[in-house]
């Protein structure tokens, strides 16, 4: 991989350790996919910052980059495994707290906006359409590729670290535009009537299409909150962190569809359904916000919350980042939604929150929500946000 004479001298220690390891392992990725050289990113996004996820191995490596590793680029953080502020009302441990605590710390001290949400570009960290940038969470990674029309792969939580403390990432994947060239046609004929369609369109979507890069046809509106649920789902259920829907992704008029072509009917939604849904009716655990909500959504929750109480049997989270959190009090709706008895889970979300063994079965909107509430061992249920607040209720599914 050509470097410059700077980057040459980056990688020989002249700017310290941690510019250092992060160019050694720039150029290590850079060679083992072929990129011809290294290319500027517009800002970085960090997945990986749970302890729960991390351990003592990961603080210790976060605390040694820390020590003079200063981000060159805007760069925000994923979620954490605990509400920053609000964790005791979680029921997260003392030991669990400090510990997140101390990895907060050192993303501080590294410059990053510990944000810690993974809807970064509903906060700020909002690309343009071309840019690059290097983000690690899957969901944001499909948002910014697919809606935004950025251009970035997914990074891990080390190789965006590294782009971040650069300013640049290696030049190659799903940066160059012979690699965002669409293979498979998906066309919709099923109606999306509700927000966990999308996660259940993602689903067949991403299981179908295996390793090719999906162009959907058939889909004539979208909001904002339904392609951040489908980005969600798709990529979890399937490979590429990139997919075109006609007339509504940018760049998709660039394309024609392509010839192979997989048509989504009502069937196969249901099927998406029947597969993520397992056989419960009692449900302990209600999460909404994966990706974590936006204000609109927030509002939705309160208009259908306001004035009933959640089930003493249940636990009711709103996953939200801070910002959207903030926005939701001076609004209200946090007060309509503690007062029914739920509670704000900003800065984290159901799957790298420690809830291994606390609930049985969770309802959800959200099919991604689902896919890691299983690795907590927990039966999933998803249906509409109306279902979830019913289930929130009543401590049933119906
Ligand atoms: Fe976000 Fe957590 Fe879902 S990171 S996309 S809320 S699993």
């Amino acid at each position: 991989m050509h470097l410059t004479q700077k980057e040459k001298l980056m990688l020989s220690g002249e700017e310290g350790y941690t510019v250092r390891k992060s160019m050694e392992i720039l150029v290590a990725l850079g060679e083992i996919y072929g990129a011809e050289r290294l290319i500027k990113v517009g800002s970085v996004q960090v997945a990986g910052v749970s302890y729960h996820n991390l351990g003592d191995a990961g603080l210790e490596f976060l605390n040694e980059l820390a020590e003079d590793g200063r981000v060159r680029v805007l760069t925000t953080l994923n979620p954490a495994g605990m509400d920053l502020k609000n964790w005791k009302n979680l029921g997260i441990t003392e030991e669990f707290a400090e510990k997140q605590n101390l990895v907060i710390d050192a993303f501080k001290k590294m410059g990053i906006i510990t944000s810690c949400t993974c809807t970064p570009y509903l906060i700020g960290n909002l690309p343009h359409y071309g840019e690059h940038v290097a983000w690690s969470e899957s969901s944001a990674v499909t948002f910014a590729n697919s809606v935004i029309g950025a251009k970035t792969n997914r990074e891990g939580g080390p190789s965006a670290l590294a782009a971040a403390f650069i300013g640049k990432t290696p030049y190659y994947g799903l940066h160059l535009d012979e690699d965002r060239v669409p293979d498979i046609n998906f066309h919709i004929v099923a109606k999306l009537k509700k927000l966990s369609d999308w996660g259940a369109l993602g689903y067949c979507i991403g299981k179908k299409a295996e390793n090719k890069l999906p162009y959907i046809t058939g889909i004539k509106n979208a909001e904002v909150d339904e392609l951040k649920s489908f980005c969600a789902s798709v990529v979890t259920h399937g490979a590429k962190p990139l997919f075109y829907m006609q007339g509504i992704t940018p760049g998709s008029e660039k394309h024609p569809p392509p010839k192979d072509k997989v048509i989504i009917d009502a069937t196969a939604i249901e099927e998406a359904y029947s597969d993520i849904n397992d056989e419960t009716n009692v449900i302990d655990f209600v999460c909404i916000g994966c990706p974590h909500c936006s204000i609109k959504e927030i509002a939705k929750i309160a208009a259908l919350i306001k004035g009933r109480r959640i089930s003493p049997n249940v636990e009711f989270w709103v996953a939200s980042s801070r910002t959207a959190k903030y926005l939701s009090d001076t609004r209200g709706y946090t007060a309509i939604i503690e007062a029914a008895g739920g509670k704000f889970a900003c800065d984290t979300c159901m799957a790298v929150a420690p809830l291994k063994g606390r609930f049985k079965a969770i309802a959800t909107t959200s099919a991604k929500g689902c896919y890691y509430s299983r690795h907590n061992n927990m039966l999933t249920k998803m249906g509409s946000l109306e279902d979830c607040i019913e289930a929130a209720v009543t401590g049933k599914w119906n």
